[in-house]
């Protein structure tokens, strides 16, 4: 056993971090570099507390969260230890050894939590942890039609390299679809990619360089926290509240910190499904211009509403140029396709355009032609409609469900489109991390908030995609889920106990 005098920090009782945090980050060093092992168990909270003359409480959610991230496991009656699959450095092994830790801390500890969620994945398991529609959306009949007429019309033309801007007809066919979104430009200005995912991870090739660092809302898309850590740019994210990114938090660190790039998801953002309001839109593009930098607009959910009235994207309401758009007909059509699109004013299309040729050439021509088709024959539109009616119904079923099966105290907003509830779960009980394997026994799996959070996680947040499940399957899965939290929290109160005393 670690006593306490082993563990040596100096903690600043006067600055701005809170001193649970500054134990969280001492603690989580001492495990990553080794000093603290794998099994080592730790002092007692009141002997911790005690030793450096701070309350218990601090000790007790310091653990707490150690715990929800995989540093640490508690075992009733035993004591806390270091989780044993916790390996010093936790590098990541695409790393070149020395190399700048490019994402902050919070972001590379969400592994483990990442590797448990692969979990939910097993036969029997109603999965809310996963981040696309249903299959039993995708049109099938309809895609091998259009296939069928494309190869007959086609013939090897489709199956050869393509521009690396995209299928002509689709780039055209995209400037008239974004068109009557309010998005003003022409096909010169589209750039077709491999999905959303691609189109982001473009830009941030195109106009950030390794070691720099980008600005997200926090909690963010983990598909963006990826990227930063593959191209070794560094992710500060500015919390959010249910209107999107703060502004006023916003500005005052542009003003600290000039930042190139701003990555932003206005409407049902993922995870949290806040939608940005007009007035907060133009705030940001206004703030943006002022700081000289560049917002990065994800519009994947852009169309998934299914209540209130449309917003326009940002790109829409961009006077000054510093709104690029990216997007992709995955999510509301058929994801295995991979056509997504960035939407740039010249002076980055010609950049995006040279990184996307080095990046694979061209996206399949096959691929481009079909949601070509699709769009030119009104598939997507008729697609839309009928998926956004079904993720209305999902939506109130998980409403419903949440009401009845939840903690009472359990939080949550109802989300006017997109396909997830953002559950923010009482601080009382378990947190989300460690209510997982209970879960997964129960039969239910959902996305752990933490691997949302850029830089300052909330262990108590999950999100669960009702858009993917019938209505009956919600109310099964939420009816396992409130019942492994209230198995939990009974066996939690007890190992809280046996941490206090
Ligand atoms: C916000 C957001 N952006 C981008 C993507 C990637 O989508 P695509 O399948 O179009 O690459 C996702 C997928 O989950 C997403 O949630």
């Amino acid at each position: 056993m670690f006593n306490a005098s082993q563990l040596a920090m100096a903690l600043d009782r006067d600055g701005e971090e809170p001193i649970y945090r500054q134990l969280i980050r001492h603690i989580r060093a001492q495990i990553e570099s080794g000093s603290l092992p794998a099994g080592a168990r730790l002092p007692a909270s009141r002997e911790l507390a005690d030793h450096l003359n701070i309350s218990r409480i601090s000790v007790v959610n310091a653990y707490a969260e150690l715990r929800s991230e995989g540093y640490l496991s508690a075992h009733a009656g035993r004591g806390t230890f270091v989780a044993r699959d916790v390996s010093p450095n936790r590098a990541d092994p695409d790393l070149k050894p020395n190399a700048p830790a490019p994402v902050k801390e919070a972001n590379n500890a969400d592994r483990p939590l990442r590797e448990m969620m692969r979990l939910a994945r097993q036969a029997g398991v109603i999965n809310f942890g996963q981040g696309a529609p249903s299959p039993e959306f995708f049109p099938v009949a309809t895609l091998r039609e259009a296939l069928n007429y494309i190869l007959e019309h086609d013939g090897p033309k489709a199956l050869g390299y393509e521009m690396p801007e995209g299928f002509a007809p689709l780039r055209a066919a995209v400037r008239d679809y974004v068109g009557a979104l309010g998005i003003r430009c022409t096909s010169n200005d589209v750039l077709i990619t491999g999905g959303t995912q691609q189109a982001l991870d473009l830009v941030i090739q195109a106009l950030v360089s390794e070691g720099e660092t980008i600005i997200t809302e926090e909690p963010t898309y983990i598909g963006m926290l990826d990227i930063a850590r593959t191209r070794r740019i560094s992710v500060h994210g500015i919390p959010s509240d249910h209107e999107g990114i703060r502004i006023d938090l916003l500005e005052q660190y542009l003003m600290e910190h000039p930042t190139r790039l701003i990555y932003v998801m206005p409407s049902f953002q993922n995870p949290s499904g806040s939608v940005m309001p007009l007035n907060r839109r133009r705030q940001l593009i206004n703030l943006a211009h002022q700081h000289g930098a560049t917002i990065l607009e994800d519009g994947v959910y852009h169309e998934f509403r299914y209540e209130g009235d449309h917003i326009p994207p940002l790109r829409a309401l961009d006077d000054y140029g510093v709104v690029i758009h990216a997007s992709g007909f995955t999510k509301m059509l058929l994801p295995g396709l991979r056509i997504g699109y960035v939407i740039s004013d010249s002076k980055h299309h010609q950049r995006l355009v040279r990184v996307k040729q080095a990046a694979d050439i061209s996206t399949p021509g096959l691929n481009q032609r079909a949601i070509h088709l699709m769009l030119e024959r009104g598939i997507m539109a008729q697609q839309l409609e009928r998926n956004n009616r079904e993720f209305y119904r999902r939506r109130n079923a998980a409403i419903e469900a949440a009401r009845r099966h939840l903690p009472p105290s359990a939080q949550w907003r109802i989300p006017q489109g997109g396909l997830y509830l953002w559950v923010r779960l009482p601080n009382n009980g378990p947190t989300a991390a460690e209510l997982y394997i209970p879960a997964i026994q129960k039969g239910v799996g959902y996305a752990i908030g933490n691997v949302f959070y850029p830089n300052h996680p909330d262990a108590y947040s999950m999100r669960l995609n009702y858009g993917a499940h019938r209505p009956a399957d919600i109310e099964l899965g939420f009816k396992r889920l409130g019942e492994a939290w209230r198995d939990m929290a009974q066996s939690y109160s007890d190992i809280e106990r046996q941490l206090v005393l």
